[in-house]
């Protein structure tokens, strides 16, 4: 059998997400004591920060009964020149799975053609599909699913933000974003989901994106490698602020959610992401659950 890869959520259907969630829902009752991942070794690959991503991978694969090798790009020949392609096939040798989190998503995608075991993207400039699988989950458990749901992202139009549209590209519900000029999501990617009959758009102003809602979802406006830009971009988001008077707009019922690391009193007022209607802490947990289940799949 092919091996498989998860690069972005396009790579999945729908009927093998929800087999997927229902995985990780056995796996966080507790209902699952298999060990597929025994004898087996996960490689990560960081060129940027992380706090979840890597500890979610290292602790899944370790309960999974394998092992998990952080590698810092800065410390492996890949730092210092070594090609992607020679990368791919050396670590193939010895590892079972690749999990990278770098800028350039094209980085990722050579990577993966020419490894010979699963690679896992774990965030690039482009997207963050392992998080949005995990808030998928957390929508899921939190309103039952995501049929007939209304979904608005406020803010930068980034990597999350376009993992988002393949979701609803893939999964059918109604995604309203609201960015500034100049900060819209990826258009190949926005444009491939319209032509796919998404139900996505781009409002003009969050009030606009928010009314009615089930799931408020923001992230920083300043993504990593971003920095130098913080201030001109900080300039360019005002107004879009989650608070609550804007979540007074959403379903009285509606979640929010944040990738995290968040800014507060940036993208998100401290009464709102620290408030009643917020599940991040569930949802940075489920990124644990959901790759488990990802990585049985891929890799057990
Ligand atoms: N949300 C997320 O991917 O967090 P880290 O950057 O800490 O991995
Ligand atoms: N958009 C953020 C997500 C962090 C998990 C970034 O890329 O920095």
């Amino acid at each position: 059998m092919s091996k498989r890869d998860f690069l972005a959520i396009t790579d999945l259907t729908r009927d093998e997400i929800l087999r997927l969630f229902d995985l990780s829902g056995r796996m966080k009752a507790g209902a699952y004591r298999e060990t597929p991942l025994a004898g087996k070794t996960l490689a990560m690959i960081f060129a940027k920060s992380s706090t979840r991503t890597r500890v979610s991978f290292e602790v899944g694969t370790y309960q999974l009964g394998g092992q998990a090798l952080f590698l810092s790009s800065r410390d492996i020949q890949i730092g210092r020149g070594e090609p992607i392609p020679d990368t791919a096939r050396v670590l193939s040798r010895y590892v079972d799975g690749i999990m990278i989190r770098t800028f350039d998503h094209g980085e990722v995608e050579q990577l993966a053609r020419h490894a010979t075991v699963p690679v896992i993207n774990g965030l690039t400039d482009l997207s963050h599909p392992c998080q949005v699988l995990a808030d998928l989950f957390t929508v899921r458990e939190a309103l039952g699913g995501w049929e007939g749901k209304r979904i608005a992202w406020v803010g930068d139009g980034n990597n999350m933000a376009n993992s988002w549209i393949e979701a609803a590209e893939v999964l059918g519900f109604e995604l309203r974003l609201a960015c500034p000029e100049g900060y819209e999501p990826n258009r190949r990617i926005f444009d491939r989901a319209k032509a796919a009959g998404a139900c996505v758009s781009i409002a003009e102003v969050p009030e606009e994106a928010i009314e009615g809602v089930q799931v408020v979802n923001t992230d920083v406006w300043a993504s990593m490698g971003q920095e130098e830009e913080a201030e001109a971009r900080r300039n360019a988001f005002r107004g879009y602020t989650v608070d609550a008077e804007l979540m007074k707009l959403a379903d009285p019922k509606a979640i929010f959610l944040h990738c995290l690391p968040a800014h507060r009193g940036e993208e998100v007022a401290t009464e709102v992401i620290d408030g009643p209607q917020s599940r991040v802490w569930d949802e940075a947990e489920n990124r644990l659950h959901v790759q488990k289940a990802l990585l049985a799949t891929l890799m057990g």
